[in-house]
């Protein structure tokens, strides 16, 4: 079914609203990748350096990403990582089973070039459930990331506190989350970048 509406010329011959409608519809989405590559170039250049300071190669590396989605940024951390380290351990939270499932192929992919081993745990489920159900849970990590997911995981600053006691020393917390949206007023004795 169309809807007449007076006057509507078509996009192709209306400049003005083509133009509109273009960076309207697109602009969040190049905005994303722009973030997504400059977050990727951050880690190789930073925090690559502050983690292969401290841990040493022979280290097993423990990532814990929280609300993955596909693990586009965790599969780039993981893929930096294993340049410098043989053995990783990855655990995944996000309660979107098949969103898990597309980051489990990809990181498959970088376990059987035989640079690294990367041992994996999907944890199919909520940042919450997770705090309450995985023995993961009482497990220090190396890195932690969370990747435009913590607004959906409750209060920030308990959600935030809760991460960072999960931290090794001198581990790494990456977190990205709306500009604005919160003000992180805590200062803690490990390393965060937000
Ligand atoms: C905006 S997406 C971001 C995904 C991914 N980190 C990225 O940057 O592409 C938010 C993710 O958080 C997950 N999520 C939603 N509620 C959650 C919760 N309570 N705990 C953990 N993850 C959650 C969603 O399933 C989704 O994959």
């Amino acid at each position: 079914m169309s809807v007449a509406v007076p006057n509507l010329k078509p996009l192709t011959e209306d400049p003005e609203r083509y133009e509109e409608v273009f960076y309207k519809a697109f602009f969040k989405v190049s905005q994303t990748d722009v973030l997504l590559e400059k977050l990727n170039q951050f880690f190789d250049e930073k925090v690559m350096d502050l983690l292969t300071g401290v841990f040493g190669r022979e280290e097993v590396v423990s990532l814990l990403g929280v609300g993955v989605g596909e693990g586009h940024t965790e599969f780039h951390f993981l893929k930096s990582l294993q340049t410098h380290y043989s053995s990783m351990c990855n655990i995944a939270v996000d309660p979107n089973e098949g969103m898990l499932q597309t980051f489990k192929t990809r990181v498959d992919t970088l376990n059987s070039d035989g640079k690294s081993s990367i041992s994996c745990h999907w944890i199919n489920g909520s940042l919450s459930q997770f705090l309450t159900d995985s023995p993961m849970a009482k497990t220090k990590y190396n890195l932690i990331s969370a990747i435009h997911s913590l607004f959906y995981a409750g209060d920030f600053e308990t959600t935030f506190t809760q991460l960072a006691s999960m931290l090794k020393d001198k581990g790494v917390t990456v977190i990205v989350c709306k500009k604005g949206k919160y003000r992180i007023d805590k200062k803690i004795n490990k390393r965060c970048t937000v």
